[in-house]
């Protein structure tokens, strides 16, 4: 079994017009790189070579022109449309036939993870387990976002999606794991009061069968969802401060396809090649010459 990866990347992105009017959110930089990099690289991370991006018509063209078939970083890219922001969860209708009869890994297009061992952490989920994996992260302003109860041994109890009154800071951040019921799962749901098939009722459905694990990302982590211009700013500043401090790039896409042996050398150069005038490609040759010293 292999584990299917989808990116949704829907949504008018109304809070960030007019950055948005011509152009989707998750192409904008977050610094030195499309903001739908960053989470193409967590799935990367997480072994999902089969990854389905789901947008409007309208958009689905920018994406399909920035990766193609995804096959120059050893992947399979394909697309899907949702035309109307029809809620996370219809994501998983989208794309039922492209996940098949597989387990599936969702992300959401504008959000950004990055923290020490994030890739062990990732690898660490069992594709063939039962159930579900979900991950918190305490924040200041829960009310925005999904929040998970917990009770008095720290066993997760229910999702509150944008509570007025968060019982803890825990919000669930946009990556989700689940087996094959997914599908079944979705298929069931109502819409909720803003018209949308909630991600946050098949988290609910998957605690009530006692099958949903919630990770709590501890505070070495950073995440963000780049929906306003604040969070925007925060993500690009962050990635510039840790990148420079660190020498070295966070999801450097072409860097992950090739430590992951995905591609070669050569290919690695070819895309090197590609954005010949920029500092990106100057990291991307400077590994490939980091990697000639090792194996001389
Ligand atoms: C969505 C989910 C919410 C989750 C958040 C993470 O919120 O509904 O449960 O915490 O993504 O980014 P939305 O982006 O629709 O406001």
């Amino acid at each position: 079994m292999s584990r299917k990866g989808v990116i949704l990347s829907g949504g008018r992105a109304t809070r960030l017009q007019p950055l948005t009017f011509v152009t989707s959110k998750q192409l904008l930089p977050v610094y030195d790189k499309p903001m739908i990099y960053y989470p193409l690289a967590v799935l990367m991370m997480a072994g999902v070579r089969e990854v389905m991006i789901v947008s409007s018509s309208h958009d689905l063209y920018r994406f399909q022109t920035l990766f193609e078939d995804g096959s120059h970083l050893g992947l399979k890219i394909s697309y899907g449309v949702q035309e109307e922001p029809r809620g996370i969860a219809d994501a998983f209708l989208v794309a039922e036939g492209f996940i098949a009869g597989e387990s599936v890994a969702l992300i959401l297009g504008d959000n950004i993870f990055y923290g020490e061992d994030l890739d062990k952490a990732l690898c660490a989920i069992d594709k063939d387990e039962r159930g579900g994996v979900i991950f918190g992260y305490e924040v200041n302003n829960p009310e925005r976002f999904g929040v998970v109860r917990f009770n008095e041994r720290g066993e997760p109890l229910e999702i509150l999606e944008k509570p007025k009154k968060p019982p803890s800071n825990y919000a669930v951040t946009g990556l989700y794991f689940y087996d094959n019921q997914v599908i079944e799962i979705a298929k069931q749901l109502t819409p909720s009061g803003r018209g949308e098939l909630e991600i946050t009722d098949v988290n609910n459905a998957y605690l009530r069968k006692g099958e949903l694990k919630v990770v709590k990302l501890s505070k070495g982590f950073a995440w963000f969802d780049s929906g306003t211009f604040e969070d925007l700013h925060k993500a690009s500043t962050y990635v510039r401060i840790m990148q420079e401090m660190q020498h070295t790039k966070i999801a450097c896409i072409e860097e992950i396809a090739y430590r992951l042996g995905y591609i070669n050398r050569e290919e690695l150069r070819n895309l090197a090649d590609l954005h010949s005038k920029s500092s990106y490609s100057e990291y991307l040759y400077a590994i490939l010459s980091d990697y000639q010293h090792v194996t001389v």
